[in-house]
């Protein structure tokens, strides 16, 4: 895509309904982001995300996809601590949910992990720029590589993903003309959040783009729809109705059998039964 100057549509997913409508949608890469940490689990950075959440999101984002690459987080400190934690734990999240890819941050310093991940089969993408799992070390979340100097470490952490065999990176919150030049050095795709347009391709957190929580959005979002006004106004109508004794009414309710012909009660929405 990068070589036909198609921009790559990434976003993140974490359950089996929501994967399948961006799927739906005709988006190229599912991402099983940790921020999953913030924006389903409540946590207030990524970094008490565990393998064992990823791997279980990750399994009902493989059941919803059909079409799109799914690729998934390596969570905090399971692949910093070296090239077998790194390959143990990225073979588990290949072998157990059926993804296709993994992402994990940092440059230079993670390049024999993704050395070691990709001799093993594991098609790895990079991440740079402001990487969530550093955000102590930033001192918040604030935009990387604004001076001379952290621009050029970031290239450098980019060329070096790419010698190491990594087939992507995420940029995250760098200035545009940085993420520019990145993208004309490397032939790997970019893939940016909050660093311009001049990159392969683009992702965002889906809550952030559906609009479903939190009125304070980073500047770099674009919120297309809103949809946690539509989830509240639901429930508010819902619990409306309930207190008017207005739910359930006649169509929703069943007679019994010396007055009603057979009736199917299916429950529940599911994989099975949607329509
Ligand atoms: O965790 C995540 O969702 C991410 C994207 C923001 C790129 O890393």
């Amino acid at each position: 895509m990068k070589s036909r100057a198609e921009k790559i549509v990434m976003v993140t997913a974490y359950d089996y309904p929501t994967a399948c409508l961006v799927d739906e949608a005709g988006v190229d890469v599912v991402l099983v982001g940790d921020s999953l940490g913030m924006v389903v689990l409540g946590y207030d950075t990524t970094l008490p995300v565990t393998l064992g959440d990823m791997i279980h999101h990750a399994k009902a984002v493989v059941r919803g996809v059909k079409r799109a690459l799914v690729a998934v987080d390596m969570p905090f400190l399971t692949y910093q601590t070296g090239t077998s934690d790194a390959l143990r734990n990225a073979g588990r999240i290949l072998q157990e949910t059926g993804a296709a890819a993994v992402k994990l941050e940092g440059g230079v310093d993670v390049c024999p992990q993704v050395r070691a991940l990709v001799s093993a089969g594991i098609p790895v993408i990079g991440h740079l720029g402001l990487t969530p799992q550093s955000v102590h070390v930033f001192g918040g979340y604030k935009p990387q590589g604004r001076d001379e100097e952290a621009a050029q470490r970031i290239l450098s952490d980019a060329q070096a993903l790419e010698h190491s065999g990594a087939f992507s990176i995420v940029l995250e919150c760098i200035p545009e003309d940085l993420a520019e030049k990145i993208t004309a050095t490397v032939s790997i795709p970019t893939v940016g959040i909050g660093a311009g347009v001049h990159c392969d391709g683009q992702v965002l957190v889906l809550h952030d783009l559906l609009g479903i929580a939190g009125n304070v959005q980073p500047r770099f979002v674009k919120q297309y729809a809103r949809v946690g006004k539509v989830i509240r106004e639901a429930v508010e109508e819902y619990s409306r109705e309930v207190r008017e004794a207005k739910f359930p009414g006649p169509e929703h309710s069943f007679v019994s059998e010396e007055r009603g012909s057979e009736e199917r009660a299916v429950p529940y929405s599911t994989a099975s039964n949607k329509t």
